[in-house]
This record gives C-alpha cells, sequence and structure tokens, in this order.
C-alpha cells in the first residue's frame, strides 16, 4: 500500500520491524473485523484488549520484572500506529494503560507499589484509568474542586469530588487519581493517589456516549468519602500536578501515534478509492483536485509521522540525560491529531457519498480523529504549552 513505505531518518532493528509486523497482522486479523460492531454497540472489546495484553501490548516501555515487554518508545509508537489504524478505540484503552497508568507508576512508584500494582497492569490482565479532569477543570486542570483530606490518626486520606471524562472508568481495576490535598497552595496542593476501585465509597458515574472510539469506556467517577491508605500516595503530597503534567507528556506521544494511525488508515482507503472510482470517463485519480489531496494528504502524513517518532526518540534521550521532551511530545500531538482531522475529512470528501455511509469505515476514522484534537489537552494547550516554552515564561 502507498503509506507503507515508513519515511523515518533512522532503520528500524529487527526487533521494532517484528513488532509492527506482528501487531499489523494481528490488528488487521482481530480487530479491524470488530471494530465496526463494537463502533455500533459502545460494547467494551475486552476479550481482544485481553488479547493485546497477552501480546505485551498492555505495558510496552516496562521492563519485564514488572510485567512488560521492556521494549522502547519506538516500539510502543509502532504498535500504537498499527492498533489505531484497525480500530481508534482500542488504541484508546493502549495509550492510557500504557503511557499514562503504567508510566507513572513505574517512574513514580515505590517498589512495593510497582510490585503490587505495576506487574498486572503492564501485563494487561488488569486495565488502568487516569483521572485527572473534572466536570469545571478540563484545560485549567488545577483549578479542581475535589479533596482529600488527611484523618486524625493519620493513616487515611478521605477523599471526596467528581472527576469527568475517564477512558476506562467504568471498567478500570486500579485508577491514579490527582486530587486536591492542600487547597491553599494552588497546584503545589495536588497530591496523586492510586485508588482500589473495590474499597468504598468510590462510585461508577454516568457513562459518556460519545461521537467516536465509541467502544473505549468512558464516565464520571465519584468518591464519597473514600478512605485512601497514605502508603497510596503516588510521588508525594503536593507532588500531583508536576506528576500528572509529566505524564501527559508521554501520554501526548501516545495520542499522536493514534491520530498517525487514524490519519494512514483514511490516507490508504482514500488512494484505493481514487485508482478504482470511475467519474466523467475517467478514473478519479487522474483529476487534479484529487491529486492535490492526495498530494497534501500525504506530505502532512509524513511529516506528522517524522514528528511523532522525533518525540518518542526524545523520550528515550530523556532516560540518559533528563531533558523534558514536553515541546517535542506537544508538537507531534498537535500536528498529528490536526493532520488526521484534515485526512480524515479530505476522505470522506474524496468517497463522496459512500464517505458518508456506514457501509465504509472511513466515516468512522472521520469521528474517531475529532477526540485527538481534544483529550490528553487540546490543540490550543499544545500550542500554548509549545510557545510558552519557546518564550521561556515556563
Ligand atoms: N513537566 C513537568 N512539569 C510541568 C510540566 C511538564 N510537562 N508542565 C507544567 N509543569 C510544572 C511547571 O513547571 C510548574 O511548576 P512550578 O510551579 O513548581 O514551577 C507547574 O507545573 C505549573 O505549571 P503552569 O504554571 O504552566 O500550570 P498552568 O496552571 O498554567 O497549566 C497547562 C498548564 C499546560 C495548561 C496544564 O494545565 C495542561 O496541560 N492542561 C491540559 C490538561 C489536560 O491535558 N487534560 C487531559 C486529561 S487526561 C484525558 O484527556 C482523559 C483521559 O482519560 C485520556
Amino acid at each position: 500500500m502507498p503509506s507503507d513505505t515508513l519515511s523515518l531518518p533512522f532503520e528500524l532493528s529487527e526487533e521494532h520491524r517484528m513488532l509492527r509486523d506482528a501487531v499489523r497482522e494481528f490488528a488487521q486479523r482481530e480487530i479491524a473485523p470488530i471494530a465496526a460492531a463494537f463502533d455500533e454497540s459502545g460494547e467494551f472489546p475486552l476479550e481482544t484488549v485481553r488479547k493485546m495484553g497477552e501480546m505485551g501490548l498492555m505495558g510496552i516501555e516496562i521492563p519485564e520484572e514488572y510485567g512488560g515487554a521492556g521494549m522502547d518508545t519506538v516500539a510502543y509508537v509502532l504498535a500504537m500506529i498499527e492498533i489505531a489504524k484497525a480500530d481508534a478505540a482500542h488504541s484508546t484503552v493502549m495509550s492510557v494503560n500504557n503511557s499514562l497508568v503504567n508510566w507513572g507508576l513505574y517512574t513514580f512508584g515505590t517498589e512495593a507499589q510497582k510490585q503490587k500494582y505495576l506487574a498486572p497492569i503492564a501485563r494487561g490482565e488488569r486495565i488502568g484509568a487516569y483521572s485527572l479532569t473534572e466536570p469545571q477543570s478540563g484545560s485549567d486542570a488545577a483549578g479542581m474542586r475535589s479533596r482529600a483530606v488527611l484523618n486524625d490518626a493519620g493513616t487515611h486520606y478521605i477523599i471526596n469530588g467528581r472527576k469527568s471524562w475517564v477512558t476506562s472508568g467504568p471498567i478500570a481495576d486500579i485508577v491514579i487519581l490527582f486530587t486536591m490535598t492542600e487547597p491553599e497552595k494552588g497546584h503545589h496542593g495536588i497530591t496523586a493517589f492510586i485508588i482500589d476501585p473495590e474499597r468504598p465509597g468510590f462510585i461508577r458515574g454516568k457513562k459518556e456516549p460519545k461521537l467516536g472510539i465509541r467502544a473505549s469506556a468512558t464516565s464520571e467517577l465519584v468518591f464519597e468519602n473514600y478512605e485512601c491508605p497514605v502508603e497510596n500516595i503516588l510521588g508525594a503530597p503536593g507532588q500531583g500536578f508536576k506528576i500528572a503534567m509529566t505524564l501527559l507528556d508521554a501520554g501526548r506521544i501516545g495520542i499522536a501515534a493514534q491520530a498517525v494511525g487514524i490519519a494512514e488508515a483514511a490516507y490508504e482507503a482514500a488512494v484505493g478509492y481514487a485508482r478504482e472510482r470511475e467519474a466523467f470517463g475517467h478514473k478519479i485519480g487522474q483529476f487534479q483536485m484529487i491529486q492535490q489531496k492526495i498530494a497534501d494528504m500525504k506530505t502532512r502524513l509524513e511529516a506528522a509521522r517524522l514528528l511523532t517518532f522525533n518525540a518518542a526518540i526524545a523520550k528515550m534521550r530523556h532516560a540518559r540525560t533528563g531533558a523534558r521532551y514536553t515541546t517535542e511530545a506537544s508538537m507531534a500531538k498537535l500536528f498529528a491529531s490536526e493532520t488526521a482531522m484534515f485526512i480524515t475529512h479530505q476522505t470522506v470528501q474524496i468517497h463522496g457519498g459512500m464517505g458518508y455511509s456506514k457501509e465504509l469505515p472511513v466515516e468512522r476514522y472521520f469521528r474517531d480523529a475529532k477526540i485527538t484534537e481534544i483529550y490528553e489537552g487540546t490543540s490550543e494547550i499544545q500550542r500554548m504549552v509549545i510557545a510558552r516554552r519557546e518564550l521561556g515564561l515556563r
């Protein structure tokens, strides 16, 4: 297929190639054929998500000693692209599990927390969620109203409040929760907790009926006098906002890869259709107006892919040098998500009426692409992050 030529400024290793090919084969055989039905029903595709776990896809960057596949961020991006290409909803679950939950436990967890929580999540036996957003605080993440108050004995935090837009909220086995422990300190008063949903006071709230990624489960989470033991603090008290932001740097690479995957699927559909469909006695690909679209789509797709791998490499460099990769992650997410929106839009247009029909996956790509411009920081927030760092404002 046309976009199969992976343009990269480096050679993929044999291990990377093997992973990509295995994930591609799995995703096209097991996920692509069921994607439309799960999109239609909105049911969570637990069986295929479990299979992804068995393949090591739910803990790609986590060392094997903690249940992961022990691979790197390039491997994560390659796998995310292939899963997203088959079905964006599956890749949403994978992305949150890998780059927000696993990465959070691995980077900030104590040894005991890693042993207890990380390994089952990294093996994909359990599913994790990341809960930052609240009904009144999305982009302004520090403006949260939920509260955690230490009890008199100093053993537990009592948590109250409502979180929203939690990916995997309806089914998560653990949740990384960000809540305010010292409101007078602003964002320095936010603490991260590892939440066990089995404890009393944890309520899975209303499920979100969504435009796209419909098979991924999204809900509110309500905390009513939930007692969280102090040993479940992730990192240190007051470090929560920094942890949330650090993890979003990693998460945004995952969403960039998801956007590239959706864009690739759409682009391949558009090229295939332009080669076959006839109008006015010619294949429509012979018309310059279609050719212009194809050229623009291909160019933007390649650029999105390069920015995404660039961010993956920056994250790997961070492990050696400690240098932040915030700008690289935000640029990749910004450009790839807008590219996915552009390409899926053009793909619908090239398909005409068939692009609007549920008989083809094209309209699903279009609906799924939109979320990549919104979650894990809107395009407006990515621009703000990039500009602030360029201007030395943060
Ligand atoms: N890495 C490390 N530290 C960071 C950081 C990063 N990427 N970004 C900010 N910080 C630190 C700053 O250095 C600063 O630290 P000090 O005060 O100690 O100096 C602190 O965090 C506060 O930073 P800002 O002053 O920049 O904070 P702000 O209130 O202006 O907000 C923001 C910054 C970038 C807008 C941030 O609020 C943000 O990213 N908003 C978007 C939130 C988001 O992406 N939400 C998605 C949630 S997940 C989801 O979508 C659902 C799901 O399930 C997938």
